[in-house]
């Protein structure tokens, strides 16, 4: 038997509920993992108060990542006692995931967990900071460098933007971190923010195709008219990292800052991103996020805790990172 979080949907409503589950019920997979560590991502938050309609088949565990020690594997890869992550692959959406005492998967979803991260250090991360080390990644292999100049992160105080101002900062970057919450301020100075700026700057659609030239690169949680104004105000030869939705999912934009001053739009997908590109991801985890930081990002909670804090990362009221532990 394993404890989960458990969803079900009556005519349409979602409830949650705690509940042990035989082994038998966990899905397909040919390898068992003892979840040590899950979290709550802002598509855990859509999973959990169904708000995404994201999940077609109920009862649902959700979770859309874990960091836990192998069980039992039936393929070579892993043996028992083998510490992995898993992000992604649609885990916790159309699959049982990690908010759980105990999961299945396949082989080819799991990372190695790697040598100089716990498993709890892992789930601070999760898909969030992963995400974040992919979006800056793609930047610098666009040509970003420190001396290319101001990088901005939207929605810096979230999870996505914790780790991506953290990053970045630690990589010698000038950080100007764009949040509507004030209170976080000393917070995402303390994480390496240069600058503050007031996220309604953002808020309003563009009025010309393009405007002043101030961003070298951007890591943008945000989406919608914030994603639209920043591709009119990065300079030229920039690139502006498309990670999330919290403000919206249309790009209401014309195609000028790509044409004149050769702009790049860069797509970041975590969930089906081959293995090669997860592997590098949290190689440079480990030598980029200085885990001192991390630790300042996260808290740290239980299972049953989970509705209420999905409920509030869609609000946009959750600072930083969730970890939880799903054997407290
Ligand atoms: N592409 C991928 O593979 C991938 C992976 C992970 C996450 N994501 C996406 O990335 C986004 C961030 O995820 P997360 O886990 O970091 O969520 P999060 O912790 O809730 O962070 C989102 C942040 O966006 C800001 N925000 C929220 N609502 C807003 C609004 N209406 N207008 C402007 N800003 C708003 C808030 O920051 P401030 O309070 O600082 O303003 C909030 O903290 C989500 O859309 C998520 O789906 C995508």
């Amino acid at each position: 038997m394993f404890k989960a979080l458990v969803i079900e949907s009556t005519g349409g409503t979602v409830s949650t509920s705690i509940q042990n589950l035989d082994d038998v019920r966990l899905p397909a997979g040919n390898v068992t993992i003892a979840v040590e560590y899950s979290t709550v991502n802002y598509k855990d938050g859509l999973v959990v108060t169904g708000a995404g309609g994201l999940v077609k088949q109920y009862p649902h565990v959700p979770g859309v990542d874990f960091a836990g020690t192998v069980i039992q594997s039936g393929d070579p890869t892993y043996k028992p006692g083998d510490k992995v992550i898993l992000t992604g692959w649609r885990v916790g959406e159309v699959r049982w995931g990690g908010l759980s005492q105990k999961a299945a998967a396949n082989a080819e979803w799991l990372v190695p967990l790697p040598s100089g991260l716990t498993t709890r250090q892992a789930m601070a991360i999760g898909t969030a900071g992963f995400t974040a080390m992919l979006a800056v990644i793609a930047l610098e292999a666009h040509g970003l460098t420190p001396k290319s100049g101001e990088v901005l992160v939207t929605g810096a105080a979230g999870g996505v933007g914790s780790v991506a101002t953290a990053i970045l900062a630690k990589r010698g970057y000038q950080v100007v971190a764009s949040t509507g919450r004030p209170e976080t301020h000393e917070y995402l100075k303390r994480l390496g923010a240069t600058t503050i700026i007031d996220r309604s700057g953002f808020a309003d659609p563009a009025k010309r195709p393009l405007e002043g030239e101030r961003w070298a690169a951007c890591v943008d949680s945000v989406g919608g008219n914030t994603l639209a104004r920043v591709l009119a105000q990065t300079k030229y030869g920039g690139s502006a990292a498309a990670v999330g939705l919290a403000g919206g999912s249309k790009l209401d934009h014309t195609v000028i800052p790509f044409l004149l001053r050769g702009v790049n739009l860069l797509g970041i997908d975590s969930v089906m991103c081959p293995m090669p590109r997860r592997v590098e991801a949290w190689h440079r985890l480990q030598s980029d996020l200085p885990l001192d930081l991390l630790e300042v990002m996260t808290i740290e909670a239980r299972l049953d805790e989970v509705p209420r804090l999905a409920a509030e990362i869609l609000q946009g009221q959750l600072r930083g990172r969730v970890v939880v532990d799903v054997n407290r």
